[in-house]
């Protein structure tokens, strides 16, 4: 057999792409799914529209390639925390899906950091931030607010899970309650040192243990898939959360590593060993993923999370509507030279890394009568650029070691003025790799690795290539006034939202 399919179901679409021994793109198909925003500050998904969404967009890539027999596994990677509660009977879903980005549960997050002692032992056990963005809280707050949910799931009548647990679920006709370390370490419920879900965890969260699928390695086969779905049973062999499967695939594999990838949000990972190491500057503590370098092996990480960056020109094309699409962005904010001392803080879900504040949200400010929407184009690109750049500082000064470089992908990666400003605004050289669709990639490398189609984390390395270098230009003294100009507009941001 000559692939290896990645299902990538992602905050805003769902992908189905097939690689070859090469980790090349042999095939692949995408289909968009629908937003749901019921309140401010809420955004929900319809967990059966993601389903029927991945399912044919499976079909499609494996019919691209000649169908299932071409195919000798399937990895799953997923937008993580996004939360979704189950009816084991009927396999339908009690209520829409809770997104990572909704803040709903930012108040009960505040009274969980209230209790001093509470917040200490969550952050140390699961080397999270208390926040509104892990699965925790959302899952606690459906089995108070659906009639009947808690009786039901303290009864073992309801399943819980992450994007990857669903699609699992699904795609073995419910014969399969699972997740992975690396999607599990998301969810404020996980001991992070033993791998387990934590009593003391579900207690605080009031969480029942019935509602739980069992944590598995993220390499390794776990299921074959019910043979109607695709006209044979393919084995499901490796799950990741969508920034672990990137690191994967960006071939991070040594402590000191790290990647960024511009989606939905921008989240920079950093392989720091076989130890979760705890953050002295409001990073995350995270699973990368468990095996495949020695099955039972685990390598962490230490994250920085934005929550809102390519979204930000989605919402200048679909919100003010001063694009037609997005790729334009990068020529309008080229007829400018600098955005006249115009700043967006995209702070549309709150803000993340390093701020953590549930409560802040999108700010424009130094409009004149001077400002076009070019000025506008400019700064949303700047500030993802520059929400990365708060993100690598706090790396920096995590890391023992300086970091020299920085791997980027994703879909905004594949323009040249962003890739350029997050050269300058870092200070160090950006490198793209030739495949950019490395989520996908280490999805597809964590499976193929479980089942013998790849032979081990030296010849993936040997498949990463560059494609292009980005040498920063900014000298130094403006390269610190711009981050400080910055920070002056995201403390404008933050708080905006509390009652
Ligand atoms: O933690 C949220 C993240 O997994 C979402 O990723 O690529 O869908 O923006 P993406």
């Amino acid at each position: 057999m000559t692939y290896v399919l990645a299902l990538d179901q992602g905050t805003t679409s769902s992908r189905a792409i097939v690689f070859d021994r090469a980790g090349r793109v042999a095939a692949l198909a995408q289909r968009e799914f629908a937003q749901l925003f019921p309140q401010p500050g809420w955004v929900e998904h319809d967990a059966r529209e993601i389903w029927a969404t991945q399912h044919a967009v499976a079909l499609e890539a494996l019919e691209q390639v000649g169908g299932p027999s071409q195919v000798e596994a399937i990895g799953i990677t997923n937008q993580r925390e996004t939360t979704v509660l189950w009816d084991r009977a009927t396999g339908q879903p009690v209520a829409n899906a809770i997104v990572w980005q909704d803040r709903r549960t930012a108040p009960r997050c505040d009274e969980l950091r209230r209790n001093g002692r509470a917040a200490t032992r969550i952050q140390q056990k699961t080397g999270l931030v208390i926040d509104a963005y892990f699965s925790g809280t959302k899952l606690e707050w459906l089995l108070d607010h659906v009639p009947g949910a808690r009786a039901r799931a303290e009864a073992g009548e309801l399943a819980f899970g992450t994007i990857d647990s669903w699609l699992v679920w699904n795609l073995t006709g419910g014969r399969v309650h699972a997740t992975d370390a690396s999607n599990a370490s998301r969810t404020l419920l996980l001991d992070l040192h033993t791998l387990d879900w934590d009593d003391e965890l579900l207690e605080l969260l009031r969480i029942p243990r019935a509602v739980l699928p069992d944590v598995l390695p993220s390499s390794g086969v776990l299921a074959e898939t019910e043979s109607s779905l695709f006209g044979a049973a393919l084995p499901i062999a490796g799950i990741a959360g969508d920034q672990q499967a990137a690191t994967f695939g960006q071939a991070c594999f040594a402590p000191g590593m790290a990647k960024n990838t511009y989606g939905t949000g921008c989240f920079m990972l950093m392989n720091t060993g076989a130890a979760p190491v705890a953050s002295r500057n409001r990073l995350l503590t995270t699973v990368g993923w468990q095996g495949p370098m020695g099955p039972h092996r685990t390598a962490y990480c230490l994250e920085g999370s934005v929550f809102v960056a390519g979204a930000t020109v989605q919402w200048l094309r679909d919100g003010l509507q001063i694009l037609q699409s997005a790729p334009e962005v990068e020529s309008l904010a080229a007829q400018v030279d600098d955005t006249g001392d115009v700043y967006l803080v995209p702070a549309f879900a709150g803000l993340g890394t390093p701020d953590w504040d549930g409560y802040a949200r999108g700010t424009l400010v130094g409009l004149t009568r001077g400002t076009t929407r070019a000025h506008i184009a400019r700064a949303a690109l700047e500030a993802i650029a520059l929400q990365s750049a708060d993100v690598f500082g706090a790396m920096t000064r995590d890391a023992r070691i300086p970091l020299t470089e920085l791997r980027v992908d994703g879909g905004a990666s594949r323009n040249n003025l962003l890739m350029q400003m997050q050269a300058d605004f870092l200070g160090v050289p950006v490198v793209r790799p030739q495949v950019t669709e490395t989520t996908a990639l280490g999805a597809a490398y964590l499976a193929g690795l479980a089942t013998g189609f790849w032979q081990g984390g030296d010849e993936i390395a040997a498949q990463w290539q560059a494609d292009r270098r980005f040498e920063p230009r900014l000298p130094e003294p403006q390269r610190q006034a711009k981050l400080a100009r910055w920070r002056e507009a995201v403390e404008r941001a933050k708080g905006w939202a509390r009652p």
